[in-house]
């Protein structure tokens, strides 16, 4: 049920792959919440075609952007504004890619040249994408950014190697952002800590189903589905939590707070 929460803004959502993508649920949902929305992808994601079926069922205008590239960025702010009217309100960052997790290049033997392009990819990228806006003057005032980021920013997941590194330097970006942008423009700059999830990204780390099923069960409400940290970044995106920036949250079903659970427990407990 759409409560009209975005209505009246305006926004762009990037990382739209296919409809297992976090950004694809949050674009849909910002849709029915009353935003227009731009979407962006790297240009050689949108080959696939994907993300068309999409733009045609919410009316969204497409800009190619590869987040790792500047001018597209200065362009996809510039062409947003002009194709919707206006400044933007909301930016969702829901871009992540690390050529050593998906070699199989463990943290113990690192490619450095793929270890940069991890760093610009997942978390540069954050940074690039808030300085084009900022150049460009493209957000409103008490406007709302988003990335999404993962909890082994803070903890050892092992197997999900550079990740790790990318996921604390964008939560790092974050927080600076959020108070460069908000001491300028009031605007508010946040990571959104999610769950193990079941899409492209998700699926390329090594041992991604033994993540997702530990996760699962050391969680109280259990992982976070793609729909629902969906409906988090819309309460973000609206005028309902507009003095939360500078925060990683959790959106984890209560992983992060969580020690041992019964289930876990009953795994190392012999019957007495
Ligand atoms: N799936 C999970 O378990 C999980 C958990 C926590 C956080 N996240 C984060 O959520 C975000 C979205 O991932 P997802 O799980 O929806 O997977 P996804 O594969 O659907 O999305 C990743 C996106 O990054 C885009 N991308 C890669 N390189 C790019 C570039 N150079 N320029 C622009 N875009 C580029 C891809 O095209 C893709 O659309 C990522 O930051 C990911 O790390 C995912």
């Amino acid at each position: 049920m759409a409560h009209g929460l975005l209505k009246g803004k305006r926004g762009i959502i990037t990382g739209a792959l296919n409809d297992q993508s976090i950004a694809w649920k949050v674009a849909e949902l910002a849709a029915a919440e009353g935003a227009q929305i731009v979407l962006s992808n790297a240009p050689v994601a949108m080959r696939m075609g994907e993300i068309n079926k999409l733009a045609e069922s919410i009316k969204a205008p497409i800009i190619p952007a590869d987040a790792t590239n500047d001018a597209d960025l200065e362009k996809l702010f510039t062409g947003s504004v002009e194709q919707l009217g206006g400044k933007m309100d909301f930016v969702l960052h829901s871009i992540g890619m690390s050529p050593n997790v998906r070699k199989g290049k463990t943290y113990d033997d690192l490619n450095y040249e793929w270890y940069k392009q991890t760093l610009d990819i997942s978390a540069m990228s954050f940074h690039r994408m808030l300085q084009a806006a900022s150049k460009t003057d493209a957000i409103s005032d008490w406007g709302s950014v988003v990335a999404l980021s993962y909890i082994a920013a803070q903890r050892v997941f092992p197997g999900y190697g550079d990740m790790a590194d990318a996921k604390a330097l964008l939560e790092s970006i974050g927080r600076s952002w959020g108070y460069y942008l908000g001491m300028s423009k009031k605007i508010r700059v946040n990571t959104v800590s999610q769950s193990p999830t079941m899409t492209t990204a998700g699926s390329g780390i090594k041992g991604f189903g033994g993540f997702y099923g530990f996760a699962q069960e050391m969680s109280p409400l259990g992982n976070a589905p793609a729909e629902n940290c969906a409906e988090y970044c819309i309460s973000l995106f609206s005028d309902l939590t507009r003095y939360v920036t500078m925060q990683n949250l959790f959106h984890d079903g209560g992983f992060s707070s969580s020690g041992v659970t019964p289930q876990v427990m009953a795994k190392f407990t012999t019957p007495e």
